[in-house]
């Protein structure tokens, strides 16, 4: 197996780690220093969103120079550090790639705006006004209002998917894609251990310029951008040899990763493996961020998820990221075990949200401390990203540990009772639940490598089993609080409790029959042998007692 398969990343969002020049964000030196901490957490890789040259119109996903790393997170030398430092601890760092767009500061686009005949001119998409002026078309801007801005120096509009401050290089320009492929080798002779590509499903749009047509399913006040369906401006056939093109830099080098941020149903997601898994090693799986948390939806997910996957391409979960609220906020503290369960019990990477260990919540944010442009946008309907990006809380003084000074967001309200010093005295936290999982999985290959067979989903409780012809762990979720009896066929037992979300099972023997009690999940190891495939485990759910 690649260590991208067996292993668990953990997502770094880098201005709200640790700071230590006390600037109130987060820094490379911050990273650094808390290497320690993601080590005894047990996870095998970091991926750090962007620390590149940027005005930060976008926090970071706005660069300016891709070969440098701004000074608000230190100089290429700390970033140099944190290379050889994570690899000193058998960690991988993978960078965040932004190829879609660059900052309007970038000087590739100050060229390309600087005239109509300028060599650059064609690595960004411009396009003249309609007969009255406006916009070539009705493209509409992730975050809010059209995704064309004019330039009134050379009066043609340019495209944005996102900020106006982020306009799209053209990736039908063969120029922009070998400067980007020259960018990832930079970043990869330096020693990373991949990418993860920022809205990767974007870099294509239609060469006819063709209006996206509307979305009969769009109500008024929901999101802008939902009006329309992007079938002109996102998901571009185009888009696969972009990719593979990617891929090919990557496997001028040994042993790294491409990932991508792709967010679209499964069917589609799919294809971004690539016809010849040539594509991305995987595309996010992010089914999980907005699944109705019920078991008989996640169970049915999994299942599609599993069945849609291309021969050979390797399947991977997500429970948070920073552009979606908190897990703990989204299915509430207690089922936030049960997710750590699921996730680290799943076929696949699990990707791990800094904090979601801690089960951090989704801030509050005050209207006056919105810094998220999105928000600031399109503000009032519950797109502000800045809730679940607040500073990581380490410890209860004043600033939560994170940094000497007011940091760049406010820190969450909870942070004097939940921060990683209370949580590590506590083995019946979180934390500890997350440092059991990822041991187990260490050390249960049915659970890294095993197939995934699914048993029931029935009322509250999901049960499936991953395998493996010696070893089969089957693994029972109480996605409700009320308790449910089960009850397992007798060619399976006796079984013995691995882990228990609870933490006071453990090592039991299981001999017929289980009460799991409301939002509990237990991992049994099943003492019959034979592979999953050839017999089914039995069991019986008590569905009264789900409520
Ligand atoms: C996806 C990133 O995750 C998000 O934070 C960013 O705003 C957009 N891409 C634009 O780069």
């Amino acid at each position: 197996m690649n260590w991208w398969q067996a292993g668990i990343i953990y997502q770094i969002y880098p201005r709200s780690f640790q700071d230590t020049n006390e600037d109130g964000v987060g820094d490379i030196q911050g990273v650094i220093r808390r290497l320690p901490y993601l080590v005894e957490l047990g996870v095998d890789a970091i991926w750090l969103s962007p620390i590149f040259t940027s005005p930060m119109a976008d926090f970071g996903y706005d660069i300016a120079d891709y070969t440098d790393v701004d000074p608000l997170f230190g100089s290429l030398a700390d970033l140099d550090n944190l290379i050889d430092a994570a690899h000193r601890c058998q960690l991988k760092l993978i960078l965040d790639l932004v190829p879609n767009h660059t900052s309007d500061q970038h000087p590739w686009f100050r060229e390309s705006k600087s005239s109509r005949d300028h060599p650059k001119r064609d690595w960004y998409i411009w396009r003249d006004p309609r007969p009255d002026g406006g916009p070539p078309n009705n493209w509409l801007s992730e975050f809010g209002g059209s995704g064309w801005k004019l330039d009134s120096n050379t009066d043609q509009y340019y495209y944005h998917t996102f900020l106006s401050a982020q306009p799209d290089l053209n990736w039908r320009n063969p120029s922009v894609r070998s400067a980007m492929h020259d960018v990832m080798r930079f970043w990869l002779r330096r020693g990373i251990d991949g990418f993860r590509v920022d809205a990767v499903w974007y870099l294509l749009k239609d060469d006819r310029f063709r209006d996206n047509p509307p979305n009969p399913a769009y109500r008024p006040g929901g999101l802008p951008r939902d009006a329309l369906v992007p079938v002109y401006t996102a998901d571009l056939p185009e888009v696969q040899s972009a990719i593979a093109g990617m891929r090919r830099v990557v496997d001028e080098f040994p042993d790294r990763v491409l990932l991508g941020e792709i967010y679209l149903p499964i069917e589609r997601l799919v294809a971004y493996y690539g016809r010849n898994l040539d594509g991305v090693h995987f595309p996010f799986n992010f089914a999980l961020l907005t699944a109705h948390w019920d078991a008989i939806t996640i169970a049915k997910l999994v299942e599609e998820y599993e069945a849609a996957l291309p021969t050979g391409g390797w399947p991977n979960w997500v429970l948070g990221n920073h552009d979606r609220p908190r897990l703990a906020s989204r299915i509430g503290p207690d089922q936030a075990r049960v997710a750590a369960m699921l996730l680290m019990t799943l076929r696949g990477t699990p990707t791990l949200y800094y904090g979601d260990e801690i089960g951090m919540l989704q801030a509050a944010i005050a209207p006056e401390d919105v810094r998220d442009p999105f928000e600031r946008n399109v503000p009032g309907i519950g797109v502000g990203r800045d809730g679940c990006r607040t500073p990581m809380q380490w410890d209860g003084s004043s600033f939560a540990g994170f940094s000497a000074v007011q940091p760049w967001l406010p820190i969450a309200a909870d942070f004097r009772e939940k921060n990683v010093e209370i949580f590590r005295q506590d083995k019946a936290s979180l934390y500890w639940l997350y440092r059991r999982l990822i041991q187990l999985r260490r050390n249960h290959p049915a659970l890294a490598q095993g197939t995934y067979s699914s048993v029931t989903a029935c009322g509250e409780v999901l049960l499936f089993v991953r395998g493996l012809p010696e070893d089969r762990v089957l693994i029972a979720l109480n996605m409700g609080d009320k308790p449910v009896p089960v009850t397992f066929a007798k060619e399976d037992l006796p079984g013995w409790v691995l882990l228990s979300s609870f933490g006071d099972r453990d090592n039991q023997e299981l001999t017929g029959h289980v009460d799991l009690r409301g939002n509990e999940g237990l991992i049994v190891k099943l003492s019959s042998s034979g592979t999953p495939q050839r017999r089914r485990v039995g069991v019986e759910v008590d569905r009264r007692g789900s409520g």
